[in-house]
Parts: structure tokens; sequence; C-alpha cells
């Protein structure tokens, strides 16, 4: 085949095209990303998060030789507003008593070599002082690590140490055990390997983190998906939609809640991590904000109430970009970043769709363009890129002026394959397309393939198509709520996908500018018809055999699909007929009666063939 490129600077600018989107699904932040090691480390995980939780989870009671104590969830003098704290109260020590928490997964991944840092608030509610040894320890009790602090205070107090591990054990367990008396209160329990992603504090699994940051990434959408807008309006409320203000500060006074995927959700992972984890790998901040909207659940806030979520996304930008002298400039310079994230987009709403959401995207939208013009916002337009819904989204955008539609969808890698040419027919002129969420539907070399053929549309098409990112990102083995995704984990290993290579291979070459190309002789070509069509399709050779295992037709505006499985065409290969070319055996596969058909044909075998030729007629 011949390919002409035309290296004349012309065509489309692709900008900030490839990104990723994180959301905390599949345990993407808690036992995922997010490099804490305890589960339920502040005691609060809740039958409201799921039925099966309760207040220790993933703790256990120790009692060792002949000790005995009685552990219980109280709340009444609290470290903070989050309530449950676990109280010990030993009735004989024993060789020890006291808490072992589990981790996520199989356990906690204890390598040797490796330290880590232990903290926890505790108090004690007697006069004597009580000596806590800290273990990390295997399911039979064998010790890889080992350290010790001391109660001291009837005050809630931090507490740190470091422990070494002297041998590897990826099913390890904390546990902390006491020979004092009396009784004392623990909360806030945590363990962080020390060697976190660049070694920040409160930080991020290292490999995981080093994976995406190998990506090159563009730009990061984040905190979600569905996980932003599912939920109580009242920021109180354990269900509360996700509301960024709750994520920063203090990590102890962060308010755990339900998430979407019906687990708890620390936020220890917040929006400060967030925007300084896309500063770290060179990516731009994508955040999502919800729009005072619960699609889910239908259920919206009053306009006449909306002015507190519309000041969430103003106080959000400035916080990002605002000067120190700014009220929430300075609580980011107080967080210790002085200089600003350089926030340039905003998404406003995931995949909402219905009157009371374009109602009040037109009041965020007009708000933060009058405050801050250059910020570029994201509509929505629903999960299905098609359909009545979908056009909504676009009317709003385009009566708006948004600078973006956010759009969605999951489907097959046959339909990618027929849609590649999607995005051919988009204006110039109208807001961008900002694919916010697309995968073909499974994790093999296929699916990866049908995936980078259907992103070379978006590269050819920049004019329309501005950014996007595959979707979902992470997922932990033990806590599926999704597939297929892009990269998978257990407590210790991590593995990117084919997918996850085609991303990589499409960020790590993207262009500048989009250039002609003219392509001839390649061997497979989709073939799109967009003319109304009607009569019979048949396929026929140009010579030789061809052996085919599927021909698909695609209707573009329906979706309806035409298959034709195994079949033969042969030609009898006589000299005349190898001179002149023509097609002898046309096989007649249906007849049609449409305007946008993808034809596809996928070809076993082309046997001394110059070519497959396609015939719509009578
Ligand atoms: O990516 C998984 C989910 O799919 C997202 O949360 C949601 O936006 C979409 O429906």
């Amino acid at each position: 085949g011949k390919l002409t490129i035309n290296t004349d600077k012309q065509g489309s600018a692709m900008g900030d095209l490839f990104g990723i989107f994180f959301e905390d699904l599949n345990h993407a932040a808690d036992g995922g990303l997010y490099a804490e090691l305890v589960q339920n480390r502040s005691f609060d995980f809740d039958p409201i998060d799921h039925p099966d939780y309760h207040a220790l989870m993933a703790w256990e009671k120790v009692e060792r030789g002949g000790g005995e104590c009685n552990i219980r969830i109280e709340c009444e003098s609290p470290l903070n507003k989050k309530g449950n704290y676990a109280v010990i109260d030993i009735r004989t020590a024993g060789d020890g008593v006291g808490l072992m928490n589990q981790g996520f997964n199989t356990g906690i991944p204890v390598k040797e070599g490796n330290s880590y840092i232990f903290s926890v608030y505790a108090r004690r509610d007697s006069s004597f002082d009580i000596p806590v040894n800290i273990t990390l320890e295997g399911i039979d009790g064998s010790v890889y690590a080992e350290t010790a602090i001391v109660v001291t205070s009837n005050e809630w107090t931090k507490y740190e140490a470091c422990l070494s591990a002297s041998a590897t054990n990826y099913s390890g367990r904390l546990v902390l055990t006491t020979k004092g008396s009396g009784l004392f209160c623990l909360d806030m329990v945590s363990l962080f390997p020390s060697q976190t992603f660049l070694n920040r504090p409160n930080g991020l699994r290292k490999d995981i983190a080093t994976l995406l940051a190998d990506l090159k990434p563009k730009f990061m959408r984040f905190p979600g998906g569905c996980l932003i807008h599912d939920g109580s309006l009242n920021a109180d409320d354990r269900d509360s939609m996700y509301r960024w203000k709750n994520t920063i500060g203090a990590v102890a006074e962060r308010p755990a809640r339900r998430n979407n995927w019906r687990y708890n959700q620390t936020l220890g992972l917040g929006y400060y991590e967030y925007f300084l984890f896309c500063e770290d790998i060179g990516a731009k901040p994508i955040p999502v904000l919800p729009a005072g909207y619960d699609p889910h659940h239908k259920r919206s806030v009053p306009l006449n109430e909306l002015q507190p979520w519309i000041d969430d996304a103003l106080d959000l930008i400035e916080f990002a970009n605002g000067e120190a002298s700014s009220p929430w400039g300075a609580l980011r310079v107080q967080l210790g970043h002085p200089e600003p994230f350089n926030m340039e987009y905003i998404g406003i709403g995931n995949e909402e769709v219905g009157e009371p959401f374009f109602e009040r995207y037109a009041y965020f939208h007009r708000a933060i363009k009058a405050k801050y013009p250059d910020i570029q916002i994201i509509n929505s337009s629903g999960p299905f890129a098609s359909g009545e819904e979908y056009e909504r989204g676009w009317r709003s955008a385009r009566e708006n002026r948004s600078d973006f539609v956010d759009e969605h969808y999951y489907q097959s890698p046959e339909w990618m394959l027929a849609h590649h040419r999607r995005y051919d027919s988009f204006k110039a002129e109208d807001p961008k397309v900002f694919i916010g969420e697309y995968a073909s539907w499974g994790n093999t070399y296929y699916n990866a393939l049908a995936e980078a053929a259907y992103m070379t549309g978006f590269e050819r098409n920049a004019h329309a198509v501005g950014l996007a990112c595959y979707a979902p990102l992470l997922c932990n083995v033990d806590y599926v709520n999704w597939k297929p995704d892009l990269i998978w984990f257990n407590n210790h290993n991590v593995f990117g996908t084919a997918n996850y290579y085609v991303q990589k291979l499409f960020m790590h070459h993207q262009g500048n500018y989009v250039l002609p190309v003219q392509a001839e002789g390649f061997g497979q070509q989709a073939l799109s018809v967009n003319k109304p069509i009607s009569g019979r399709l048949a396929v026929g050779t140009e010579g030789g055999i061809v052996e085919y295992s599927r021909i698909q037709l695609i209707d573009h505006v329906t979706g309806e699909t035409k298959e034709f499985g195994d079949g033969k065409i042969l030609l009898s290969d006589t000299a005349e007929d190898r001179e002149n070319g023509q097609a002898r055996t046309i096989e007649e596969l249906a007849s049609i009666e449409s305007e946008h058909y993808t034809l596809s044909i996928t070809a076993k075998q082309i046997t001394w063939g110059r070519g497959i030729m396609v015939h719509f007629g009578k």
C-alpha cells in the first residue's frame, strides 16, 4: 500500500486529546491507588454503605495467652465529628489483648526490606500509661515487623511509629496488643508504605500511580462518573452527593461517605491529592461537579437553593487557581501549594439527562463564564450518545455555548469498527466533543485493536473531538463493580491490559495537528456509504478466492446490524479472467434499503486475489 501524507501544517490542532478518567469504583481509590493499608481505619463502616458492613468490619478481637478484653464501638467523646472510635477494655492482659486489621484483598502486603508508617489517634481512660505493641503478622502469627507506642494521655493524641519488614508476606495483618491494664480508645488507625508515589504523605500506591504516569496523559477527569451525582442533596448526609469541600484538609476530619458503588469511601484521596497527582504526572485537571440533580433518584435542588452548589464550582476554581489573597486560594497555600494548579476545564454533571439538569446547568454556566470566562465548561449528553436525550444535551450545549459536550458509550468492538467515521460529520463550529467515557466490551487484543481503530477517528476529527478518555481506569481484582477496565491490580501487583497499551501508544504519539493522508492499496478498507441505497448487496472477488468469516452491515443511525458468516467466493482461474480483472462469482447477500450503512468484511484468506468487490444495485 501507499500512504501520502501532506506535511504542510494545516488542519485542526489536537490540543489535549488523550487523557485518563479516574473514578473510585472497583475500589480504585480505597484499597487501590490510595496507599492506605488499613481497611475501616476509623471504625465508620456502616450498613448504609453496604448491607454487610458494620463498625468493626475488617477488624478482629485479639486475646492471647489467657488474655481477655471487651471491644466496643462508642461515639460519646469522639476525636472528630465522624463519631465512632474503638474502645479496648482490658480484663486480663495475658500475653496481649487488642485488635487486628486484615487490610484489603487477602491482607496487608508486607515486603522484605520495606518500611511502613503506622499512626493512630489514641487516649486512655485510666491513670496508667498503656504500652501498645504494633506488629505486622502472617495469618499464623509469625511476626514480620514490630514496634511499640505508649498511650500516655487522656486526651486524643496522635502517635506514630515506623515498622521495617524482615520478610515478605502478602497476606499480612496489622496487630495492636497491650499487656497493660485499664481501658483505651483508638481512632484513625493507619498504615502507609513509607514509599508512596514521589513519597508524598497521605500518598498514592507507587506501582499503580507509576503505571498511570507512564501513560503521559494530557488530562485527568475525576472523581467520577455516577459517583458524583448519586446521593442526598444535603452535604452533611452520609450518603450525600460528592461535595469537594468535604474532601480537603485534615484527613482525620474528612467524613466518610456512601459511595455510589456501595462501599465506604474515606475521601483520604481528596481534591487536593487529585490536583497534586495531576500536576505530578503533567495531566491537566478536569474535575466534574454535581449540578444539584441526582438522575438516579430524580432529586433536584430547588432553583432558589442552587447558589451553594454554584458556589462550589466558583470556589473550586478559586481554590485551584486563585491568588493567596483570595479565601480559597489562601486555603490551597495553607495546604502546602502556593502555586496555582492551573485548572482550565470543569465538568458540570455526569451523563445527566432530563429537564431539571439542563435547567440547572444554565445557571452554573452563566455564573462560571461571568467570573471565569477562560474556564472551559463541559455539558452532558447522557449515557448513550444517540437518541432524543442525547440531542437534548446538544441543544443545551449549543444554546448555552458550552465549550464541550460529554459523550459516553460502551459498545462492542464491531460497533467501534463500523462507527469509526462517527465524528467525520461533526461540525467545527459546534461545541467540541469530550468523549468522557468509552470502551469496547472486553480486554482482549481484539478489543484493544478495535479501540485503536476507533481512536484514529478522534485524531482525524480533531476539529470536533477535543478530549477523550477510556473508562473505567482501575479495577481491584477482588472488588469488581464493572468490567472491562484499563488496569487491574491486587494488593501487590498491577498490570495494564492490551487496551492500556493502546492508550499509551496514542498518548505517547499524540500529534499537534491533523495532516491530510491518502491511503491506497491497503488490503482492508471500511466502506462507508452515505447516500441512500436500495437493491441487492453482493460481494465478489477480483480474482482468486476469498474466504470470509464475517460480513457485517451496520446502519449508522439505528445501529441495526445484518451479519453473514463463513462464506467462500470462488473465481474460475482462467487467463481471460485474470486479464480482464472482472468479478466472475458474486455472492448475493441481502436486499437493503437505507441511507447510512457501514460495511465490514473480515477475510480469513484471499488467495491470488487483488481484492474484494462490493456491489449495491439491482
Ligand atoms: O465508568 C463507569 C460508569 O459508567 C460511570 O460511573 C458512569 O458515568 C457510566 O455510566
